[in-house]
């Protein structure tokens, strides 16, 4: 597993999200109320750019005509088919046995830790096919 560095915390605030590609895969990172998630940018159902989806909350009935509205901003609906998402874990309410977004641990390190590496710098295989007189001033 390759670490990536996103941002500084202080760039993605409560409530908002970025938008990245990692190793070819679109990503996007949500700050839910101080906590960092990941999830891939294309829904299970027929791949829509899921994370451009609103961010609502969780209907829930305990009693017929009883409705409670909890987890405030920690679920994403599709903007495609409104298939709704849990941020944290990925799971889709609409056919959770079925359909699962694609979620990315995310988290947060001190920069010590970050500077630290191991970083490792690409390489290119290098070949020479003749030789060359070379000057140095
Ligand atoms: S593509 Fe997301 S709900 Fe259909």
């Amino acid at each position: 597993m390759v670490r990536h560095v996103i941002a500084p915390v202080d760039e993605l605030p409560p409530g908002t999200r970025k938008f990245l590609t990692i190793d070819e895969r679109p990503i996007a990172i949500f700050n839910i109320k101080g906590e960092f998630f990941g999830l891939l940018n294309r829904c299970p159902h027929q791949g829509a750019a899921l994370c451009e989806g609103p961010l609502i909350g969780l209907a829930q009935s305990s009693d017929p005509g009883e409705i409670e509205y909890t987890r405030l901003g920690e679920i994403l609906r599709c903007p495609w088919h409104g298939w709704e998402f849990d941020i944290r874990t990925g799971q889709s309410y609409c056919d959770p046995k079925r359909f699962r977004a694609k979620a990315y641990p995310v988290n947060v390190e001190p920069g010590s830790a970050v500077v630290k590496g191991p970083y490792v710098a690409e390489t290119l295989a290098v070949s020479v096919e003749s030789d060359y007189v070379v000057v140095d001033l």
